[in-house]
């Protein structure tokens, strides 16, 4: 059999926690690889996926709800280990026979917890006497264990905070494993996967793009495959990957919309050369522009510049001739079946993709990221000889600069634009922040202020800046950016950008902002 790291997988079965994908999370940092799926897949396809350990993540609801999220019992004579989080151990209790207490009150927040006894959960932080900083956050308390299980860890208000079965490979924590707070949260996760499930750590990028290149192989064969390239990671490490696979049966399209950042085609363009990608580069900067001549909301814009895409992107593969595949660089988070993170965005605005068009050209989709999280999908590209600098850019959206310049988009305003956003780059990386915030960019105001430079009055634009932090863009904060900062990025945007007279920072977080301004 083909060495295959996703033979040795481990299954999180999802109850709605807010947390669930950071316990995926945790265990690919462990190099193991992990699936979430909803807690309610049928056993027949829990077997099928032969998972060497499962994970029941926690959740929202008590085991008393009316409706509330169950499993199949007979998981646990599967002989496969087991680690219920939170919910997860509660609802094993409750259905082995132990006893969960409602609760109307939420523990919630950081616990000493005490391990009462050696445990291959506990394997090297079983010390007497010693406690350990843990984070609480549940509703419900067990108040009997179920037969056969022995607690083997406590807190002052939780004395079953962490649970064994005695004979069977069965654990229960009540606190959060996945969570910084829990400051033996990765040793108590590396226990489970490598002491008791006997996992080895495999899952490394290294071993992904070997396997993830041999499958495009095996199912683009010598069949055409086209993709839209924007220059962002994950675009490029798909066009990457299917073009090690397929060589010149790839033909990545790069549409300049007019609304990229300063110098951006000709940078995408020289350092995809380097990496010995031809792309198919489309200059429709005018289409574009003239289509959104006069418009000012939001999501008209945004539909505009989603449709021509699809147009031009399309004109192209007309011309390229007969092709079967798309390749598209859709995440893991994207694809997740799950009860707890459907994010709002989607639905606030309308988000620029290649949507609709799979369908319209009959093309077959090929995604070999969908199994990865952001920060994996780094490390492929740094793997493939991507840049630092491509590898760390900011995410970039699709719209570009269209919905950062509020209103009308005009040559004129696209131009100011450009020059404040590489002024903010500029300073981002020289100060060292660049690589630490989420995204940090200029926005373009609709209105004009009153200054004065030199001895002239000036009526002129007015630059907000946006420096977030964030994980994942569902929820984001303002960066406290010091002073010093903010000062050169003011001077140098007012000194040097003709036609702007005022900067302002936005300190609002996300919700209730969203991280575009449009
Ligand atoms: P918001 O503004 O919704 O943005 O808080 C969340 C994240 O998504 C990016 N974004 C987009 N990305 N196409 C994209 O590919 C889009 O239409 C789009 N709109 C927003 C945004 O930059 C942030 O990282």
């Amino acid at each position: 059999m083909v060495f295959n790291p996703k033979n040795q997988m481990v299954l999180i079965l999802d109850f709605g926690s807010q947390t669930t994908q950071l316990i995926a999370r945790r265990i690919r940092e462990q190099k193991v690889y992990c699936e979430i799926h909803p807690f309610n897949i049928p056993l027949s396809k829990i077997k099928g996926l032969a998972p060497k350990g499962i994970v029941l993540s926690g959740g929202p609801s008590s085991v008393y709800d009316q409706g509330a999220p169950t499993i199949d019992k007979a998981i646990f004579d599967l002989g496969v280990p087991i680690l219920g989080i939170c919910y997860g151990m509660q609802l094993t209790t409750h259905l082995l026979g132990g006893q969960v207490e409602r609760s109307e009150k939420r523990e919630y927040g950081p616990a000493l917890i005490e391990i009462l006894k050696d445990s291959p959960l506990f394997k090297g932080l079983y010390k007497e006497g010693a406690t350990y900083k843990v984070w609480m956050s549940h509703g419900d308390r067990i108040e009997v264990l179920a037969p056969g299980f022995e607690t083997i860890a406590s807190t002052e208000s939780t004395p079953f905070a962490a649970m064994s079965h005695t004979t069977l490979p069965i654990y229960g924590v009540q606190f959060h494993p996945e969570v910084v707070h829990t400051e033996i949260g990765n040793d108590i996760l590396k226990n489970f996967l490598f002491e008791i499930c006997r996992l080895e750590p495999i899952w490394t990028m290294h071993s992904f793009v070997e396997s993830a290149i041999k499958e495009i192989r095996e199912v683009v064969g010598d069949r055409r495959c086209i993709c839209a390239l924007s220059g962002g990671v994950d675009s490029t490490v798909t066009a990457l990957l299917v073009s090690k696979a397929i060589g010149d049966n790839l033909t990545p399209i790069f549409v300049n919309n007019g609304l990229l950042r300063k110098n951006e085609a000709e940078t995408v363009l020289g350092f995809l050369k380097e990496l010995g990608l031809s792309v198919d580069y489309v200059d429709a900067s005018a289409r574009f522009l003239k289509k959104l001549k006069g418009v000012e909301d939001p999501e008209k814009k945004r539909k505009i510049i989603g449709e021509e895409f699809i147009n031009v992107f399309e004109e192209e593969a007309k011309r390229i001739g007969k092709v079967d595949f798309l390749a598209q660089g859709t995440l893991y988070p994207d694809v997740i079946e799950s009860v707890s993170f459907k994010g709002p965005s989607a639905t606030i605005k309308s988000h620029h993709n290649v949507g609709g068009l799979p369908e319209r050209m009959r093309l077959k989709l090929v995604e070999p990221l969908r199994e990865l999280f952001k920060d994996e999908v780094r490390q492929v590209a740094l793997e493939l000889g991507m840049p630092e600098d491509l590898v760390w850019r900011h995410p970039f959206p699709g719209p570009g600069l269209a919905i950062r310049i509020l209103g009308e988009v005009t040559e004129e305003r696209l131009a100011i634009l450009r020059e404040a956003d590489a002024i903010v780059i500029e300073e981002l990386k020289k100060s060292g922040w660049y690589r630490k915030v989420w995204q940090g960019f200029a926005v373009l105001l609709p209105i004009r202020t009153v200054g004065v430079m030199g001895d002239e009055r000036t009526y002129d634009h007015v630059v907000a800046l946006r420096v977030v932090n964030s994980v994942d863009a569902m929820t984001a904060d303002w960066t406290r950016l010091p002073y010093d900062v903010l000062e050169r990025l003011s001077m140098r945007i007012i000194n040097e950008v003709q036609g702007v007279n005022r900067v302002c920072y936005d300190i609002s977080s996300k919700p209730p902002s969203t991280i575009e301004w449009e």
